[in-house]
């Protein structure tokens, strides 16, 4: 089944659209957070209050209504209750904390100068008010006319009392009030001739001290006639001290008592009340303060130095009316408020209602992106699962029907195997019948030479046929599950060393080095089914040999360790490739070569063989380098054998694996050339055939590898090849044909279709020898195929008459028989296989048996190949070839030593000195005898 994929995610998706919702979200987020904020500086500004009365409230409520109207500031009022270093410290924390400017009225000048100054030397706005500092270290200094103040209590002394002693309580000493109050009244009182001021004392501000300096000094001064104190606290304190002393009643000994401040709730009232008798307005101001500060902070025109002139007096005669205004002012500023309040309810309802409609349509937004999403999502997915289904199905369909090809065709391959199992089983019995017949016939002694060969040839061939038999039925066998192990106890290692001595003729015939190694065990046994076990080893030492080249190696080794039994086949042959490597056991799976032998059932029957004696078979092999077979099989005992029969090989049975088929050629027409015609078209074979059948044997392949095979098997005088076919080309066909020996003489004609350039000279260049365009006249063919021909007969000519030159054929000698002129690298390899061909005849002249599967391993090609080759080289078998070089050499011999002709005779291979004679007068027209009398001569 096609699962569900992750495409369809809904992470996947709600990824992918991610970025909208963010946008969504922090638009929402954005437009939410600026209905509560306008995007505007706020300034912070830090009030620092010395101390803390009715008169500093006062003004603090002034300040922060003053506030109301400055939407861009805020304040924070700090009181340091009368102590310096508290309020140092309150000082500190505004220019710490950033405060955009700072409103102070410092307790006493000298020692709050220097934390005042660092703020404004910081760059921070500094506004005094009330009280002065030393310098100038300041934005501005709002005050207000404090000497007036004094001057205008002196006035309203000198007017109430003609005479009299006058006592002045004062602030703290070092705040500028008390001491302007001080100058001011001190010297506005010199100017009443009848008061006397005969005490100045301080009180800090403060009615608890006033009171008790009060008491000491009325000690002192008894007559005294008036007070004047530089707050009304102060003066409230003298006036209770007077009271208890009773000089506030309305005789001579009462003693006036004057205040300053002039505020409602405590100054007025006690005006009103008759604690005192006048207070002196010290207007507070807080609203001018923040004007200032706020024309500073904007840059805007500002007063850096603020005296305020002094106000007449409150006494009995206005302090009602000024009660009454203040009244109404606070009822106003109350009023004033709750709209304020009021004003704030309706705009915070009014930011939560904005507030509520965008966070309602942000999610309102984001709910219908949801939807939408998820409908999509749906939507994608129902049509995804329709895909799937569909597809599923499909698949479904496309498995049921190669289910019942699968079926249709294996019950094809089991009728077939079935038929072809009869069909062997069939052909067995009249093999048998005819194996014996011709083995007799070929050892009759009344046989002429040509017939034995042939009869040594059909005996070959039917031992190779019921080879092939026998391999399809064992492994049919086994297939069915009918294969029986006939277990007997045997020496399996000496076994192995007796049958790898049947294959040494061969490898020596091919310069193959065939070792043995078997370690054999304190003669052990083991039980194995020595038939099977001969038959494996059969075919992987012959199949080492059969695919190893000349000078190359095939290692036996073999080896039993009382549990497990090894056999190891290593050759250093072509090796195998890494796909042909994994089908190699495979029923029926070929390597395909250009020689290629066996039926390719060898190595399928191997491993059911082993598979059968509870073993395994595994192979190495490296391209180019060789491979390696490893037979591993457990090793196990009998008490009884079955069978005591004991397998052999024997080297007849080794020499027909390595014969090739020659039956074929018994069918063709020896007086007449043999075509090989590839094209993948069968019309154009049929044609061919028709066409040329009459002139010349004609055999065909439907393609480059067949062509290849036929061509190395039958060595046809001419080829002819299509270029355009599927699987192997004939350009690549042609390409290996013309640079395998046993073929590169084979002059070959290229058919095509296509008239490119480009194809000419592709087939040009890998060795083509003639060029035709299809679609072909027949007759253009024919006189083609003769042209071809002719000139072979030509070059033939060429190569005939070197076995008749003499003297020329020693070993390592250069021929001269061969013109130089136009040879070009074809020819020159054929030219040096020839003179190989010659080397080896003349090394083993004295032979008087040389054999052609000898002179043919020697040279890497196969008996046939090499007549056939050297023949069409030629136009001589390689035998006339042979006894023409023996002539040459006796000759040569008899011209030039005094060796008798009998030594001669014996010394180039001839079995009787008569029979030299007579092929020598066959050949040269004269007997060795006459050429002896002539050279004596
Ligand atoms: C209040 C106060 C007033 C006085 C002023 C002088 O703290 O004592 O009574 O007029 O300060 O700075």
């Amino acid at each position: 089944m096609i699962r569900n994929q992750p495409e369809f995610d809904i992470y996947r998706i709600m990824k992918k659209y991610q970025t909208i919702l963010a946008l969504i979200v922090s638009l929402f987020v954005f437009q939410s957070a600026s209905c509560g904020h306008e995007n505007r500086k706020v300034y912070r500004i830090g009030v620092s209050q010395c101390s803390d009365d009715s008169w500093r409230d006062k003004m603090n409520e002034e300040i922060r209504r003053e506030m109301l109207f400055h939407e861009d500031a805020e304040v924070e009022i700090r009181t340091a209750n009368d102590n310096n270093a508290r309020q140092i410290s309150d000082i500190e924390y505004f220019i710490r904390n950033g405060f955009d400017a700072i409103i102070a009225s410092p307790n006493q000048a000298e020692a709050l100068t220097p934390v005042l100054k660092k703020a404004y030397e910081k760059g921070i706005p500094v506004i005094i008010f009330d009280r002065g500092v030393k310098g100038e270290n300041y934005t501005s200094f709002i005050e207000f006319d404090n000497a007036g103040i004094g001057s205008e209590a002196a006035d309203y002394a000198g007017h109430h009392i003609e005479n009299g002693s006058v006592i002045e309580l004062t602030g703290l000493p070092g705040s500028t009030p008390a001491e302007d109050r001080h100058r001011g009244f001190e010297e506005r009182l010199r100017e009443y001739p009848g008061l006397r001021l005969v005490a100045v004392a301080s009180g800090d501000w403060k009615e608890a001290e006033a009171a008790a300096t009060m008491d000491s000094l009325l000690k002192l001064y008894p007559d005294v006639k008036a007070v004047y104190a530089h707050n009304d606290l102060m003066a409230i304190g003298a006036s209770h001290v007077l009271t208890k002393q009773g000089r506030r009643g309305e005789d001579e000994s009462r003693v006036m008592v004057l205040g300053t401040d002039a505020t409602p709730d405590v100054g007025i009232k006690s005006v009103l009340d008759s604690v005192i008798d006048a207070t002196f307005i010290y207007p507070t101001d807080g609203h001018q303060l923040i004007k200032t500060t706020m024309a500073v902070l904007k840059g805007e025109p500002f007063e850096r130095e603020v005296k305020s002139r002094a106000l007449p007096p409150v006494d009995i005669r206005n302090a009602e009316i000024m009660l009454r205004q203040d009244k109404l002012l606070s009822d106003e500023t109350g009023k004033l408020l709750t709209l304020q309040e009021k004003n704030e309810e309706i705009m915070s309802r009014q930011r939560a209602q904005t507030y509520l409609i965008f966070s309602l349509s942000g999610l309102a937004i984001l709910l219908i992106v949801s939807i939408l999403l998820f409908l999509r999502f749906f939507r994608q997915r129902s049509r995804y699962q329709r895909n799937l289904k569909e597809k599923n199905e499909e698949l479904q369909r496309e498995r049921d029907k190669q289910e019942e090809l699968y079926k249709a065709l294996d019950e094809a391959t089991k009728s077939k195997l079935v038929f072809f199992t009869n069909v062997s089983h069939d052909l067995r019995t009249p093999l048998t019948l005819i194996s014996g017949p011709v083995e007799k016939l070929s050892r009759a002694e009344y046989l002429v030479e040509e017939d034995r060969r042939l009869m040594r040839v059909a005996v070959k061939n039917v031992k190779i046929l019921r080879r092939l038999i026998d391999q399809i039925l064992d492994f049919r066998r086994y297939e069915n599950g009918k294969s029986e192990l006939h277990l007997s106890e045997v020496n399996l290692l000496r076994l192995i060393e007796e049958w790898s001595e049947a294959f040494q003729g061969i490898a020596r015939s091919r310069d193959i080095r065939l070792t043995v190694e078997a370690e054999n065990r304190e003669e052990a046994t083991m039980a194995v089914d020595t038939g099977m076990m001969e038959r494996v080893f059969f075919n992987l030492l012959s199949n080492a040999i059969k695919y190893t080249p000349r000078n190359g190696k095939v290692e036996v080794r073999a080896s039993e360790s009382g549990e497990r039994f090894e056999l190891t086949v290593r050759d250093t042959g072509m090796g195998i490739s890494k796909e042909d490597m994994v089908k190699i056991f495979d029923r029926f799976f070929q390597v395909d070569k250009v020689n290629p032998n066996g039926s390719g059932i060898g190595l399928a029957l191997t491993q059911a063989l082993i598979e059968l004696h509870g073993g395994e078979i595994r192979v190495e092999s490296e391209p180019g380098k060789g491979s390696e077979f490893r037979v591993t099989i457990p090793v196990r005992h009998v008490e009884e054998s079955k069978e005591s029969v004991v397998a052999h090989i024997s080297e007849a049975e080794v020499a027909a694996e390595f014969a090739e088929t020659e039956a074929a050629e018994q069918i063709f027409d020896s007086g007449k050339p043999l075509l090989l015609v590839i094209d993948d078209n069968r019309d154009i074979l049929d044609y061919a055939v028709a066409l040329l059948g009459a002139d010349y044997n004609v055999i065909t392949a439907t393609g480059g590898k067949e062509g290849i095979r036929l061509a190395s098997r039958f060595i046809p005088d001419l080829i002819i090849c299509d270029v355009m076919m599927p699987g192997m080309d004939g350009i690549e066909c042609v390409r290996i044909l013309k640079r395998e020996i046993s073929t590169s003489h084979i002059p070959v004609m290229m058919l095509t279709a296509s008239a490119a350039e480009e194809t000419r000279v592709n087939s040009y260049d890998v060795g083509a020898d003639a060029f035709l365009s299809k679609p072909f006249d027949g007759r253009l063919l024919k006189s083609r195929i003769r042209n071809l021909l002719d000139n072979r007969m030509r070059l033939k000519a060429i190569y005939s008459n070197a076995p008749g030159e003499t003297g020329n054929h020693e070993k390592g000698t250069e021929r001269s028989d061969i013109p130089k002129e136009g040879i070009n690298d074809r020819m020159s390899l054929e030219s040096d296989f020839y003179k190989s061909f010659v080397d080896i005849v003349n090394d083993d002249l004295g032979n008087s048996n040389i054999r052609l599967t000898d002179i043919a391993s020697k040279l890497g090609i196969g008996a046939t190949q090499l007549s056939r080759k050297i023949k069409a080289l030629t136009n001589y078998s390689p035998v006339e070839v042979i006894r023409t070089l023996r002539l040459k050499r006796a000759r040569k011999l008899l011209m030039s030593t005094e060796k008798t002709i009998s030594e001669i005779a014996y010394e180039v291979g001839f079995t009787s000195p008569a029979y030299l004679s007579k092929c020598f007068r066959d050949a040269y027209g004269e007997t060795p005898s006459d050429v002896r009398t002539k050279v004596r001569d």
